[in-house]
């Protein structure tokens, strides 16, 4: 057991923020696969601020214990206003995450997402704002440094406790390097034990021994599943049963991905209306069929012909009828 504050965590899955993707029909869909935290898509302190309509629907979400909000922004001032806005909208926020991470220029030219980690102090001043106005736990996510040669996440890591963070997601990249190439675990060697608060460590956790490995080379108390957990939601079970009782799950067979692949879709649908969903579907569907050799051809066809649920379950179909799969 670990905590997020005052709130107790079972398990060491975190299921990763991942914008335009970890939307609350996404996160519902993956609770039963052991999700012990949930954090949102990130959220943007002006957007919430100027009232923005597309904002206020990141923010709308119903009860999945413990979900954080992800906020992003470069001062204090405005991520302390934004927090005030957003626990007023939606009383199932459980904690606020602040992205010290993000690494795209329309996020970084504004000064937030990663290039705050070029000011470790702003960074703690940051947390410490949002703490002077709720009594909910406050995260960050964090990554490496900018760059090779401005690696500062222990520097960072310090402001962030002396400001009362309640814990701490690193995704062991910097900047620089964008989502490519193997995360730095081995410069994480043991870090939970320098740390004050619970650690939660990203980078390319796609199969169980990629968990086992970065839990334990850091120490950490969880890692974030993200991209690997796309079209994958059985590699949440594998980590959580392995952690809980020591199982080790077998891969999910193609007709468990077919009717996950369905499922998905039907909470995506019943969130974001079937047209909308089909859209954000086309970058997620095809990830069920990763692996499956006999797939390529329909993997294809779900990323350029899904246009309805019916144009789903169609390729579905056609899916289970060339493997004998009734
Ligand atoms: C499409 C996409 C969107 C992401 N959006 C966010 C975000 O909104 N906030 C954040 O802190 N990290 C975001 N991330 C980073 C992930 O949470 C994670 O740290 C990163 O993908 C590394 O993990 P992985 O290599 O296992 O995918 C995003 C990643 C991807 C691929």
């Amino acid at each position: 057991m670990w905590k997020i504050g005052n709130i107790e965590i079972e398990g060491r899955v975190v299921l990763a923020p991942m914008a335009g993707i970890t939307s609350s029909g996404y996160r519902l869909f993956n609770k039963r696969f052991g999700v012990a935290v949930f954090v949102s898509e990130m959220v943007s302190d002006m957007g919430l601020i100027y009232d923005n309509k597309q904002t206020e629907t990141y923010v709308k979400f119903d009860k999945l214990f413990p979900t954080g909000l992800q906020l992003f922004g470069s001062s204090p001032e405005t991520m302390k206003k934004a927090a005030i806005i957003a626990q007023k909208a939606n009383k199932n926020i459980d904690f606020f995450d602040v992205n010290m991470g993000c690494p795209v220029p329309k996020v970084t030219n504004s000064g937030a997402g990663s290039s705050l980690m070029k000011n470790p102090k702003l960074c703690g001043d940051i947390i410490r704002s949002i703490k002077s106005a709720t009594s909910l736990p406050v995260t960050a996510k964090i990554r490496l440094g900018w760059d090779n040669s401005s690696i500062n996440y222990l520097e960072v890591i310090k402001e962030l406790e002396k400001a009362g963070v309640d814990a701490i997601a690193i995704h062991a990249r910097t900047r620089k390097e964008l989502y490519l190439g193997e995360p730095h675990f081995d410069l994480l060697k043991d870090l939970r034990s320098k740390m004050s608060v619970p650690l939660i460590v990203s980078g390319n956790i796609f199969t169980l021994d990629d968990a086992i490995r970065a839990i334990n080379i850091t120490g950490a108390d969880a890692v974030m599943v993200a991209r690997g957990g796309m079209g994958n939601p059985t590699l949440i079970k594998q980590i959580d049963s392995y952690y809980r009782h020591g199982e080790k799950i077998e891969p999910a067979s193609l007709k468990e991905q077919i009717d996950y692949c369905l499922e998905l879709a039907d909470y995506l649908i019943e969130e974001k209306g079937e047209s909308l969903a089909m859209r954000v579907y086309r970058s997620i569907a095809p990830k069920f069929f990763n692996g499956f050799a006999n797939c390529k051809k329909y993997k294809t066809r779900l990323v350029t012909e899904l246009v309805s649920r019916k144009s789903l379950v169609g390729i579905l179909e056609e899916i289970k009828k060339e493997n004998n799969i009734n």
